[in-house]
């Protein structure tokens, strides 16, 4: 399907973030809130501008306030994101139609129904949230047909994450992840056999 390029300026970008911040502002105290943290938004416009000619779907983990999926939609990528608290995703559509942008949000879980992790290899949640379903049903997408996926997740969360996309992705998708002491880091890993 034809999607129009059409980037967020310099000022709709800082009026986005400050959306995004002002919200946190209003709102923090809220249950919602709880396991939500922003990342580098501007370093991660850079980077989805320069892996556009690569990548067509793009998938938001943990989607939060949405900035992400956002600017990826408008940066003319078929933008999703994937929210478990109700309220995020509600305020994350409400962020989407005033930026004039189309991702898709979906609220419950990143985690793939047929993912099951390997405590040996260190295959451990800590804040992410296990008890919800997943979502990929909700946007009629598998994690397989993102050719780029992006999260944040906490530090003791990298191995699972990346378990994650190991097993259930394609051999092609991309995984870019931000972490706030490391930044921005790009992987495209490697089909490993089932077990
Ligand atoms: C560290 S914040 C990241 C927010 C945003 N993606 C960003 O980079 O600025 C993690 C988000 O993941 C959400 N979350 C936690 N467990 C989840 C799950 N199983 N499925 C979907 N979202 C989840 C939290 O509610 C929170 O909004």
């Amino acid at each position: 399907m034809f999607r129009s390029f059409n980037p967020l300026g310099a000022d709709e970008l800082q009026e986005l973030w400050s959306a995004a911040a002002e919200i946190w502002d209003m709102r923090h105290a809220e249950a919602a809130f709880d396991g939500y943290v922003s990342a580098d938004f501007a370093a991660i416009h850079t980077r989805l501008a320069s892996l556009k000619d690569r990548a067509h779907t793009f998938l938001e983990w943990g989607s939060g306030l949405g900035v992400v999926a956002i600017m990826a939609s408008r940066l003319g990528y078929d933008s999703y994101g994937i929210e478990v608290k109700p309220d995020l995703v509600r305020a994350a559509r409400e962020l989407a139609e005033r930026f004039n942008a189309t991702p898709q949000f979906a609220t419950g879980s990143f985690v793939p129904e047929e993912f099951s992790g390997n405590l040996r290899e260190g295959d451990e949640f800590h804040r992410t949230e296990t008890q919800d379903r997943s979502a990929y049903d909700e946007i009629d997408m598998e994690l397989r047909d993102f050719d780029l996926v992006y999260a944040y997740p906490w530090p003791e969360e990298h191995t699972i994450f990346r378990s994650i996309i190991r097993r259930c992705a394609s051999p092609n998708t991309m995984y870019l992840r931000y972490d706030v002491r490391e930044g921005l880091s790009l992987t495209r890993p490697a089909r490993r056999k089932s077990r």
